[in-house]
């Protein structure tokens, strides 16, 4: 049957509502909980050439750069291996230096985004060998690659990725359990992990069902016409793609800062009518994003915090939007959902074309 919006108002709405089924679809098959470690078949390596890693770099554009960002995170923290994302379009520009041990990973909802196909192709005219996190099978960055995560999320027609996305996520979280279980990642942790994503879904959905409640916090934030999206390590990343989901559809200027740099510059904009999304997991920098925030609140700027239940946020005023708690390596799937629930009812109530933003295109294909 053809892929059709349906019931839903626009194709992103329908698109955010498939993630629990799209995320069963990409982890499917690829969790081994007796070894606590994912089956990636589609990788093409052995457990030597695995070892063999020294470094890994994420290559992206857009959504897929920014979760690149989680993507390098989750490899350093699971596989304790160096790895960072770079934008794919300024990379091959740099004339990258290519070492042979380091795995080089192209990100693709489309597989067609010619940034991203040209640096995995001059990639391998060095030499360097490239998987890629793909969504759409048999496509040219697919087919240009050496190995890859086929990442299953179904079609994906808004300029707004939202499912894709959040299967990128999965497939990294994939990939950094198998690159850290042939090295330090012990059994134990690995189960760990294995357990925390076969949640994922079910929680993802969790924050579906309080749709209403983020729609009506992102009718306060639609008036202003300016924002910033924070959030430290695991939460910028999450800030970023919230701020791009933003101002792609709601066309508000949305700007992202880590929350420590805050100091540093950005404070002096914060007033009234400049609103703060903050990411304030319960993590290792709970205190200080607290703290940060207070310094928000004392320039009377309105806050917006994304958190877990429990977290202590002290007096601040703000509105409290929970998330489902998971191993905090995984909290930024869940970080991120409510961040597209409220670009997508900002842009509604703007009454703008959701799924065809002015001036952009759902993939690029052309120089
Ligand atoms: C375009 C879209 C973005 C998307 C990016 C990468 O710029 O507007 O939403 O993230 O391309 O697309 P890809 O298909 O490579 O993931």
């Amino acid at each position: 049957a053809a892929y059709e919006a349906g019931e839903h108002e626009s194709f992103m709405h329908k698109e955010m509502l498939e993630q629990p089924a799209a995320a069963e679809r990409v982890l499917g098959g690829r969790l081994d909980e007796r070894f606590g470690t994912a089956h990636l078949g589609g990788l093409n390596m052995d457990a030597r050439e695995t070892r063999a890693i020294r470094r890994v770099k994420i290559l992206g554009c857009g959504s897929a750069y920014y979760v690149g960002q989680m993507g390098a995170a989750l490899v350093e923290e699971l596989a304790r291996i160096p790895a960072d994302a770079e934008a794919a379009s300024e990379f091959r520009y740099r004339d990258p230096v290519i070492e042979p041990d380091t795995l080089y990973v192209a990100v693709s909802q489309s597989g067609e985004t010619i940034d991203t196909l040209l640096a995995v192709q001059e990639i391998r005219r060095k030499g360097g060998r490239v998987i890629g996190l793909v969504n759409v099978v048999g496509s040219a960055i697919a087919r240009e690659c050496e190995g890859g995560i086929y990442l299953h999320a179904g079609p994906e027609v808004a300029v707004a990725s939202t499912k894709a996305l959040t299967n990128m996520f999965l497939g990294f979280a994939l990939l950094a359990l198998q690159l850290g279980r042939v090295r330090d990642l012990s059994i134990a942790d690995g189960r760990r992990l294995i357990n925390g994503l076969s949640r994922i879904p079910e929680q993802i959905q969790e924050i579906l069902d309080r749709e209403d409640e983020i729609a009506a916090v992102a009718g306060q934030l639609a008036a202003a016409d300016s924002l910033f999206f924070v959030g430290r390590v695991r939460g910028f990343p999450v800030a970023r793609e919230g701020a791009q989901k933003f101002k792609e559809i709601s066309y508000r200027h949305a700007e992202a800062y880590q929350t420590s740099e805050l100091k540093h510059g950005p404070l002096a904009l914060v007033s009234e009518q400049v609103p703060t999304v903050a990411i304030v997991p319960d993590d290792e920098l709970t205190d200080r994003n607290v703290g940060a925030l207070h310094e928000i609140a004392a320039r009377r700027g309105p806050l917006v915090v994304v958190t877990h239940e429990g977290v202590d946020l002290g007096e601040v005023e703000c509105t409290r939007i929970d998330v489902p708690r998971n191993e905090r390596e995984l909290d930024p799937v869940l970080l991120v959902v409510p961040l597209q629930l409220l670009a997508f009812h900002a842009a509604l109530q703007l009454g703008h074309d959701i799924d065809k933003p002015r001036n952009l295109a759902k993939s690029v294909t052309v120089e």
